[in-house]
């Protein structure tokens, strides 16, 4: 199910390898924040529904930007993964393990990436036969040293580590061999978004692709 071979939204994520996770509070500014990412080479965003303009947010984008690979965050019900999909969303993320919600997508075929925190969480996804969770909050949990040491009993499975990355940091993340990607709220904070300073997060986003394109 979702083999990480097989599943091209996968595919992209991988390859972004920094993937900006943001929260749009008011729907225009969905399109020019996605395009500056993308502009900048970050061609797949999270975007959270941790406001009531997600879904419009996320119609927007990909209506207006189909070369963006669109994932949806923060998703913690069954109805809010329809509605992300019905939106546009391609793959849906969540913080932490809802097996209500892992099995409306794995029954829908929508790749879903759960967060993890324990090894018991990373084998209750392992038993719904998913291969890349999210780690959140990484740097909380332990960060590299936990990735690392999953790594003995877990070899297959691949993380998206979330929750403390930073450009300081997410180098040491990303050359680790089960980390797939990193997820991020640094390269659009929400005070550049409030001030539409799109300028700013352009830089932001630059830096972060060097860092993940080194
Ligand atoms: C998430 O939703 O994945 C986290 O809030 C991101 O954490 P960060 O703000 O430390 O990047």
């Amino acid at each position: 199910m979702f083999s990480l071979d097989y599943t091209p939204i996968f595919h992209q994520l991988h390859s972004t390898k920094i993937i900006p996770v943001l929260t749009i509070s008011s729907p225009s500014d969905a399109v020019p924040l996605a395009a500056t990412l993308a502009e900048q080479g970050l061609n797949a965003v999270e975007i959270t529904f941790r406001t009531e303009a997600a879904a419009k947010a996320i119609s927007e984008i990909a209506y207006s930007l189909p070369q963006v690979t669109l994932c949806a965050g923060t998703v913690l019900t069954p109805e809010q993964a329809e509605l992300a999909v019905r939106s546009g969303a391609q793959a849906v993320i969540s913080p932490g393990i809802n097996p209500e919600t892992i099995d409306w997508c794995l029954s829908n075929h929508v790749p879903i990436i759960p967060g993890c925190a324990t090894p018991s969480e990373v084998e209750f996804c392992m038993r719904r036969g998913l291969s890349l969770v999210k780690l959140f909050p990484a740097a909380v949990l332990g960060g590299t040293a936990l990735l690392n040491a999953l790594k003995g009993p877990y070899p297959s499975m691949k993380f998206m580590p979330t929750g403390g990355i930073r450009p300081e940091n997410a180098a040491e993340y990303l050359q680790l061999s089960n980390v797939w990607c990193c997820g991020g709220t640094w390269i659009a904070p929400q005070s550049l978004l409030n001030d539409g300073n799109f300028g700013a997060i352009g830089s932001l986003a630059a830096e972060a692709f060097a860092i993940a394109h080194p």
